[in-house]
């Protein structure tokens, strides 16, 4: 159980593959602990050693014939293995945690781009997280062509779903963005000086 006076943050970074989100998340933990802040920096899935088990099996290109509903639920796996080992006891020392990826990943990419019906998928995360949802949420959005050039040749199983599938994330994300509490969207092709600046501006007005 989290006791709000002295809870920690739980700050998510999402948007497109390719926007950047990994160097914003080590910037934003650098500011922060020069601010006096306790914080971990975590990525979805991954942050356990369950969790980065099953990333393996997310990621590895040789499983195609993987199911999107398979995939939903192993992202789901990951993420409850996540909240309940690292995210909640974290928050109940006062921690501020910044996540590269949340349940907004699996609404986009599972959701939207593969056609698994959002209801459910809000419902499994109400189990997978206890309802834990993010103080903010940033979404560093890229236009698809940059997103997909910046990953390079060298994609994962999830990268290498295509164009078109990759262009209904974006839109998707900004969809969500717009009808979603304490979401906010930055520019991702953006230096990554201002784009720091910003993410430092938002996390500031919002948290401090
Ligand atoms: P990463 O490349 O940002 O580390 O994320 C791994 C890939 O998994 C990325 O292409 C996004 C995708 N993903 C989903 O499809 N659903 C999810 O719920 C999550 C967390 C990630």
């Amino acid at each position: 159980m989290i006791n709000n006076s002295t809870r920690g943050k739980l700050i998510v970074f999402e948007g497109p593959d390719g926007g950047g989100k990994s160097t914003q998340v080590k910037l934003l933990a650098e500011m922060l602990n020069d601010f006096g802040k306790k914080v971990i920096t975590l990525r979805e899935p991954g942050g356990t050693i369950i969790g980065e088990k099953v990333r393996d099996i997310l990621l590895d290109s040789k499983f195609i014939e993987m199911a999107t509903k398979t995939e939903l639920l192993l992202f789901m796996a990951a993420r409850a293995q996540l909240v309940e080992e690292v995210i909640i006891p974290a928050l109940n020392e006062g921690t501020f945690v910044i996540c590269d990826r949340f349940i907004m990943s699996t609404i986009a990419y599972q959701g939207i781009a593969g056609g698994e019906k959002i209801e459910d998928i809000k419902n499994i995360a109400t189990l997978a997280t206890n309802s834990l949802n993010p103080d903010i949420t940033i979404v560093i959005d890229v236009p698809t062509e940059v997103g997909m050039k910046r990953v390079g040749s060298k994609k994962d199983r999830m990268e290498n779903k295509g164009f078109d599938f990759h262009h209904k994330i974006r839109e998707g994300y900004l969809m969500l963005a717009q009808e979603t509490n304490n979401v906010f969207i930055v520019d991702g092709t953006a230096s990554i000086e201002n784009l720091n600046e910003k993410i430092m501006e938002i996390t500031k007005r919002e948290l401090f």
